[in-house]
């Protein structure tokens, strides 16, 4: 049986004009269902890359990647969008919310556009937010926008979610307390959490740890008792 996520040989080539860029080269690894998988690399190593492939926001110029036995790497643009809408949760480092809306309606923006959505206001609840769904973003701290974009990926019920440095706008402690929410999403509800971090002092907390190296493999190992990230410092 294949893997829940499977990159096999997998490139992207960036051509612009004289100059090619090998941003991911020859890249294999798999991730299991109901994993906490951390990519981690130095900046410009192919993190980024490597998740908006897996996210079907980015082609590949070779190689195969599936997802819950789907080739995504054969996909049209129209079954992409599909893809991304049904089947991917996003979460990025500055949030993305909508300003003029509400938490809640952020959330219940993303849950009208797929097939089965959660209840934005329980998920709202459910990352800690419940006495504050009728704020605007800009009436929250960047710890809390953050929650707010978690719920918004998580109502839509994805299969996977990916998150590209969710801590990276935040400070230490409240870092943590978004990466204990992850963590703890991801034991609870048997949701696939894909996390990319430049900061290799996370790496503990992960069932499996995929290393990126100028734009290759370095290393994937997985961890049976991974550590829960409150007893990790860094
Ligand atoms: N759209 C693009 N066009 C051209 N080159 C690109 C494009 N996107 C990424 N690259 C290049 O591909 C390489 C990998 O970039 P990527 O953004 O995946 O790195 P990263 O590991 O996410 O880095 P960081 O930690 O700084 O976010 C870099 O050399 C980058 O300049
Ligand atoms: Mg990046």
């Amino acid at each position: 049986m294949s893997a829940f996520v499977s990159f096999e040989e997998v490139s992207k080539v960036y051509r612009m004009g004289e100059i090619t860029i090998r941003a991911v080269d020859n890249v294999s690894f798999s991730i299991e269902k109901g994993e906490f998988a951390v990519i981690v690399g130095p900046s410009g190593a192919g993190k980024t890359t490597v998740l908006n492939m897996l996210g079907g926001m980015d082609g590949c110029s070779g190689g195969t990647i599936r997802v819950d036995g789907s080739l995504i790497s054969g996909m049209t643009p129209r079954q992409l969008t599909a893809y991304r809408r049904h089947d991917i949760g996003f979460v990025f480092q500055f949030y993305n919310l909508v300003q003029n809306l509400t938490a809640l309606e952020n959330v219940e923006l993303a849950s009208q556009i797929c097939r089965q959505p959660l209840d934005a206001a329980t998920v709202l609840q459910e990352v800690g937010l419940g006495e504050r769904m009728n704020n605007f973003p800009a009436q929250l701290s960047g710890g809390e926008q953050q929650r707010v974009a978690i719920a918004r990926a998580l109502a839509k019920n994805p299969k996977l979610l990916l998150c590209d440095e969710p801590t990276g706008a935040l400070d230490y402690q409240t870092g943590k307390s978004i990466l204990k929410l992850l963590q703890d999403t991801c034991r609870q509800k048997g949701v696939t959490v894909v996390v990319i971090t430049h900061n290799s002092a996370l790496t503990p907390m992960a069932d499996r740890v995929i290393r990126i190296k100028n734009g290759t493999v370095a290393d994937m190992r997985c961890c049976s008792h991974p550590t829960p990230v409150e007893q990790i410092e860094w």
